[in-house]
């Protein structure tokens, strides 16, 4: 048994981007690395927790000291995150494809006299809206994150309605931010109560913080 604010709680977590099939070798992906979703399995494991992290395919090493369950898309993604359940705190990091390709081809796609193939999608599920909206078995904490590149309060506060989640860690990713991709993170908490923005730190920093913070919250449900 963990020791730590966290000791005897289960905490669920996605990471990563997903990979939507176009054929056997082609895919659509968000871009994702993984590095936040992974610091806060970390985060949470160094916190006591038992911890499952539910990825896409990421660069990053598996942290130490968590149940990493590999996924490509997004269906697979949802499935896994259901089969962890029950857990007390879900936090949803990773950068789902909201589309994956209907017509998707069983044989890899030949170029064919210069006609380009035309790809038809269908919405995947939302696995935050889905879990956060649970009757049952519904996580006491449902975190959402919110990448935007403008209005970044305005489209988090939107969400957070939306899906029906606690609490949203909205963050910019206007390529002038330096958070896609890279190793800093300027984050606002958005919950039903307010906005709390933090400055702009680590990674692993806000990883360690969101945690503490989850667990107050979770200690005051
Ligand atoms: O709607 P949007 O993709 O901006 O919402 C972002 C939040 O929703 C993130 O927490 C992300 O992990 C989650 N999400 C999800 N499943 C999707 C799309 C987004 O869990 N299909």
């Amino acid at each position: 048994v963990g020791k730590g604010p966290l000791a005897g709680k289960h905490v669920l977590i996605t990471s990563g981007p997903t990979h939507e099939a176009i054929d056997p070798v082609r895919y659509i992906a968000n871009r994702s690395s993984g590095k936040q979703g992974h610091a806060i399995a970390a985060a949470a494991a160094a916190a006591g927790a038992r911890v499952t992290l539910v990825s896409g395919p990421v660069g990053v090493a598996d942290p130490a000291g968590v149940a990493v369950v590999k996924v490509q898309s997004a269906r697979e993604m949802v499935a896994a995150v259901e089969k962890a359940l029950p857990a007390d705190i879900a936090i949803f990091a990773a950068a789902v494809a909201d589309w994956r390709v209907d017509n998707e081809g069983g044989q890899k796609i030949k170029k064919k006299g210069g006609k380009p193939p035309s790809l038809t999608f269908v919405e995947n599920p939302d696995i935050l809206a889905t879990i956060a909206q649970r009757k049952a078995k519904r996580p006491k904490l449902v975190i959402g994150f919110a990448a935007e590149t403008e209005k970044v309060i305005e489209h988090a506060q939107a969400k957070l309605a939306r899906k029906g989640c606690d609490f949203i860690v909205a963050n910019d990713v206007s390529p002038t931010g330096g958070a896609m991709g890279g190793d800093t993170n300027r984050v606002h908490l958005v919950s039903a109560k307010g906005v709390e923005t933090w400055p702009s730190q680590s990674k692993s920093d806000v990883a360690r913080q969101l945690v503490a913070r989850a667990g107050e919250m979770l200690a005051k449900k």
